[in-house]
């Protein structure tokens, strides 16, 4: 059965108290709707719509950016639910099968679940995804008997029965799409919010004589944020979960409560991930490497038996090869450190390529911009980079090559070669001990005039 996403973003998110529409604040790196288009994702859909309204622009560039075979389309006032559903109609000309309809703000939802609901519509026109709520609150309630779903109930709207009732509505619905739709024209808003509610379909539906069902989840699933407060608490969710799937995927974390993940980070199997280590976007670590405590990693490659940190930073396009070494306040950047080479201490290697088995000394600098272009450095196999090297780029030191230390190097070092680039040592004899006398003695004076 062929499906089709409609994911509802038109919403302002007032409780967020931002310039950013609502839907574009993170989690794990990814925007609140890039979670609820991965999830839905799941389904693989034959047509994704995105209703966008507050921030279009913004939030159609995030949509396109993750996806670009996504519609977007605009609510120009944001009327309810069932009116921004039907702004997906034109989107969906044509398509055939079952509509889900989700929340941008809804990011959670598992495959399971909408796999479950999917299953269901062999047996009913309208599936409402509910959950039995802890604090039912401001949710719509699903007013039921036995199986079968007679209506929901939006909170301003309740009589004081139907509010004691705990089995609430998440949002997420499943209909056929023409179904969908022609029971969305037959909405009303003639309701104590004055809005034009999805939840009426299902009353619309049972007159009908169409069926509608409930298939339930778990609470934690439909967590929606509208608050930065539960913004926060839906990023611990997704981070102890991350957590949790990282350690049953056989990767070794003493402290996993220090670790955080981004929404795409991949780590293999038997790497070790010390305390206090921070995945950016675009992460690969791959099995056996070791990353260790206070690294911030974003946009690299780690590869096998590597070992990064305490302390590095690896930006985007950091490649790490094979047992290659980062040590201790070390920057990479848009750089290449092929197997075995070694950077231990205190660098900032950027833009560049450095080969097999190379040592790079404690404190040298790539200097890759002049202050308009970046320029590229290339060292290398088995190269010896004095400490405190300055690497003038664009430079390239050849294989086998040596810098001496505290060198400024600006010409090409051809292979085998050794280059010394800094003033010769010049030795006063006697002058330091004479030095210190006349300095002694003008601090005597001083502390007499005094
Ligand atoms: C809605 C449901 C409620 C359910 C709750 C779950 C309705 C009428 N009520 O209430 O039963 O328990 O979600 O969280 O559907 N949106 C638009 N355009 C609009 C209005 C909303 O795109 O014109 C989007 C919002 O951006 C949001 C989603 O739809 O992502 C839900 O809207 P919201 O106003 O938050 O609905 P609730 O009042 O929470
Ligand atoms: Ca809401």
């Amino acid at each position: 059965m062929a499906t089709a996403l409609i994911i509802l973003a038109a919403g302002k998110g007032t409780r967020m108290n931002s310039d950013l529409p609502k839907v574009l604040h993170p989690i794990a790196g990814a925007p609140l709707l890039v979670h609820a288009m991965k999830s839905g994702a799941s389904l693989s859909p034959e047509k994704t719509v995105v209703v966008a309204g507050h921030g279009a622009e913004l939030v159609e560039n995030a949509a396109l950016a993750w996806d670009d075979t996504v519609s977007v389309v605009v609510q120009e006032e944001q009327l309810g639910t069932a009116h921004a559903v039907a702004q997906a109609r034109d989107a969906l000309n044509g398509f055939e099968g079952t509509a889900f309809v989700v929340y941008g703000d809804t990011p959670f939802i598992s495959t399971e679940t909408l796999d479950a609901m999917k299953a269901r519509r062999a047996t009913a026109d309208v599936i409402v995804l509910g959950f039995e709520a802890s604090d039912p609150g401001r949710y719509g309630r699903l007013v039921t008997t036995g199986n079968a779903l007679e209506r929901i109930v939006e909170i301003k709207d309740a009589t004081d029965a139907e509010r004691a009732i705990t089995l609430c509505n998440s949002g997420v619905v499943a209909a056929d799409a023409q179904t969908l739709f022609d029971l969305v024209d037959d909405v009303t808003n003639d309701n104590a919010a004055g809005e034009y509610y999805l939840t009426d379909i299902v009353a619309i539906a049972r007159d009908r004589e169409l069926s509608a069902e409930v298939v339930r989840c778990d609470e934690a699933e439909t967590l929606g944020i509208n608050s930065r407060a539960e913004l926060a608490q839906a990023e611990a969710a997704f981070q102890s979960k991350a957590r949790r799937t990282a350690l049953e995927d056989g990767i070794a974390m003493a402290a996993p409560d220090t670790v955080y993940f981004a929404h795409d980070t991949f780590v293999g199997r038997d790497a070790l991930i010390e305390p206090n280590v921070v995945f950016g976007n675009g992460v690969t670590v791959e099995n056996g490497a070791t990353i260790r405590a206070f690294s911030h990693l974003e946009g690299c490659h780690v590869a096998r038996d590597a070992v990064v940190g305490p302390y590095a930073r690896l930006r985007p396009g950091a490649e790490v090869q094979e047992g290659a070494k980062v040590g201790n306040f070390v920057e990479m950047k848009n750089a290449v450190l092929a197997e075995g080479a070694k950077v231990n201490h205190l660098s900032y290697i950027g833009d560049a390529s450095i080969g097999e088995r190379t040592n790079i000394g404690a404190g040298t600098i790539t200097c890759n911009y002049d202050g308009v272009f970046k320029h590229k450095t290339i060292v290398g196999a088995d190269a010896f980079i004095g400490s405190n090297t300055m690497l003038v780029a664009p430079v390239s030191v050849g294989a086998e090559a040596m810098t001496a230390s505290g060198s400024v190097i600006t010409r090409n070092v051809p292979d085998g070669d050794l280059a010394v680039a800094r003033a010769r040592q010049e030795n006063k004899p006697g002058l330091a001990r004479r030095m210190f006398e006349k300095l002694k003695s003008n601090k005597e004076k001083q502390a007499k005039g005094a």
